[in-house]
């Protein structure tokens, strides 16, 4: 079965969908590593995010590889090298939304995405996988935070920490109000962008996740679904 979960920036997608992945028995896809691999691999090479023709070349040639899921996410390799720590810098995120705004980065991506969905049960987690990559998903699910919460969760996950666990967890304010422009700005990019913006699709379901905790939260989907129940069920067993 394919899991399809799709929202903005720390809308808390990768934690939901790591951990449904873990308690039902299914792959783990994070689309958003892929196209942030691409910017990291832009970026090391030197090609200018703005030439979408050298961008489009490096997304052509790109091999990706995820290895384990550790605690703090999945490791990921570009062309060989580990980039698992690299993807998450802020210079990545100021550039990976104008990386994934080119078609011919999409096109290979999606592709990429879609041969990882061959392999039968996947929880894949980005921007458009209810609408294009996935539309037949078996669940689609759109998940959705206020700005403040999903700065915070993104402050705090910079420190080593993890909001969805630790309802407590503080980080830096500058450092928090930093993030929360950055997302604004990237939740901007990506939902007016032509190509396959961020959009729920007609069959999606919607879950705020602002003042939920991630059990909550996949209850919530796990409910959607007699297969996922089922799986989910006969995991604790
Ligand atoms: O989920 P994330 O923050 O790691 O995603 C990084 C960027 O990649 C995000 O700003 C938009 C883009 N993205 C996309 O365009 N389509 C996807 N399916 C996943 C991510």
């Amino acid at each position: 079965m394919i899991v399809a979960i799709d929202g903005p920036a720390g809308s808390g997608k990768s934690t939901v969908a790591r951990a449904l992945a873990a308690r039902c028995g299914l792959t783990y896809l994070d689309t958003g590593a892929m196209y942030r691999a691409v910017t990291a691999e832009c970026l090391r090479l030197g090609v200018d995010v703005a030439d979408q023709a050298a961008v489009a070349a490096v997304a052509r040639d790109i091999r990706i590889d995820f290895g384990p899921v550790l605690e703090g996410g999945q490791s990921v390799s570009a062309n060989g090298r580990d980039v698992t720590t690299e993807i998450r810098t802020p210079e990545v995120d100021r550039n990976v939304s104008a990386v994934s705004a080119v078609p011919a980065v999409r096109e290979a991506m999606v592709a990429l995405q879609r041969k990882a969905g061959e392999t039968g049960d996947v929880v894949a987690e980005g921007r458009d996988i209810g609408t294009v990559v996935f539309p037949a998903a078996e669940v689609k699910v759109f998940l959705t935070a206020d700005p403040a919460a999903r700065a915070h969760r993104r402050a705090v996950q910079r420190e080593g920490g993890d909001a969805a666990k630790d309802a407590s967890a503080k980080a830096d304010a500058a450092q928090e109000a930093q993030i929360l422009a950055d997302l604004q700005r990237r939740d901007k990019l990506d939902s007016t962008r032509a190509v396959a913006p961020l959009r729920p699709a007609e069959d999606a379901h919607h879950i705020d996740s602002s003042t939920l905790t991630l059990d909550e939260v996949i209850a919530s989907v796990v409910a959607l679904s007699p297969e996922l129940h089922e799986r989910d069920a006969s995991n604790g067993r």
